[in-house]
């Protein structure tokens, strides 16, 4: 079912970025904002598009003091046609009930959040960026947004969606894939098992920040965590999911644990792998079979999936200190090829065989 919501359109709108080939990421954001309240006993209401503005929050509402809040992620594509669509948004919607599950808020009904997505691009269309490699980041979030400070579930909360023309997340993602280097991080963890790590909560984010620091210190760009209970066994890489291919297996952390984000690029990469014929097992990896397939030769590629930079390639683990180069530090053929496939398919360039694409009825110039 599609929901249509009243529009409050900016009197005030903003000028666009001039230079789309530096987007950067949730740099700008559009001239209109989704909002909708939540409240015990009526559910979800008031859904409404208004002039993008900030937020007025009571100091003692319970967010900023107890983080029950969620996000998604998603993005908006130009197909060659000039028609816009999302991939795989009921992913993002399952997701939501999931965490919402886990945080004690109240789930989000997918027709609403797609409803919701849809008519906001339609609002801020003339956004929409043109250059090559560029699309439409979706952060819709929600919030416990009552004033108290007992420590416990929130009866309103604030549904919020924001928009924002983006472009490649790594710059050496517009085409061929560069590669980046990796912290091993055996000391702070992100996510526990009994934890919120299969969650898409604001504190997963929040507590990982020290550990991207360290892995600066050592001229990495981001960080190779491991399990929380024994620091053996790899599970992502930063804020994306972590695949490793040693000989002909490529290996993933498995979701039983609870501690893995279930990204929908990482469910795409896993199908498409399947299709190809690749074996690809969700099995633990230990961190003393990773760095002794790095010595023997055998470990051919690493990289790690997200809707950000969709696939990015690893050239290099560091432990301590001490390198450990993936095979000849090149991107390697399968994430060569997945972000070939994954990125045609998302913008329309390579036939979506999987039913993955959701175009929206929204055409642009
Ligand atoms: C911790 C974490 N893991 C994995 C991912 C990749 O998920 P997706 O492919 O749905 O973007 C993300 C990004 O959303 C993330 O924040």
């Amino acid at each position: 079912m599609k929901y249509t919501y009243p529009v409050t359109r900016t009197t005030n709108p903003k000028p666009h970025p001039q230079d789309e080939t530096n987007l950067g990421f949730g740099q700008y954001f559009t001239d209109h904002m989704f909002l909708m309240d939540y409240d015990e006993g009526q559910g979800w209401h008031d859904g409404r598009i208004v002039p993008y503005a900030p937020l007025s929050i009571d100091p003692a509402s319970c967010v900023l003091h107890y983080a029950q809040m969620m996000f998604e992620g998603m993005k908006a594509y130009r197909r060659p046609d000039g028609r816009l669509q999302l991939f795989r948004p009921d992913m993002n919607a399952k997701r939501m009930a999931r965490t919402a599950d886990r945080m004690a808020m109240p789930v989000l009904p997918q027709d609403i959040l797609i409803s919701a997505v849809e008519e906001l691009i339609d609002v801020d269309k003339d956004w929409m960026p043109k250059a090559p490699d560029t699309s439409m980041y979706i952060r819709p979030f929600i919030f416990g947004n009552e004033v108290s400070f007992s420590a416990m579930a929130a009866k309103h909360y604030t549904f919020c969606i924001i928009i924002a023309p983006t472009g490649a997340y790594y710059a050496s993602n517009t085409g061929k894939l560069g590669t980046s280097r990796i912290y091993v991080q055996d000391e702070y963890i992100r996510a526990a098992q009994g934890g919120t790590g299969f969650a898409k909560v604001g504190g997963n984010y929040g507590g990982a920040m020290r550990a991207t620091e360290v892995a600066k210190q050592f001229n990495c760009k981001d960080v190779l965590w491991l399990d929380a209970r024994d620091h053996k066994y790899v599970e992502e890489i930063g804020t994306s999911n972590a695949f490793f291919r040693i000989g002909d297996e490529v290996i993933t952390a498995p979701l039983e644990t609870g501690t893995i984000l279930p990204g929908v690029t990482r469910d795409s990469v896993i199908n498409l792998l399947k299709r190809w014929g690749v074996k690809v097992s969700e099995r633990r990896l230990s961190i003393d079979e990773l760095l002794a397939a790095a010595k023997d030769g055998s470990l051919k590629e690493i990289f790690a999936s997200g809707t950000a930079a969709v696939i990015s390639a690893i050239g290099c683990l560091n432990v301590k200190g001490e390198d450990y180069p993936v095979a000849d530090g090149e991107a390697g053929e399968i994430a060569q090829k997945l972000y070939n496939e994954l990125y045609g398919m998302q913008t329309g360039k390579v036939e979506d065989y999987m039913g993955w694409t959701y175009p929206l009825d929204i055409v642009v110039d």
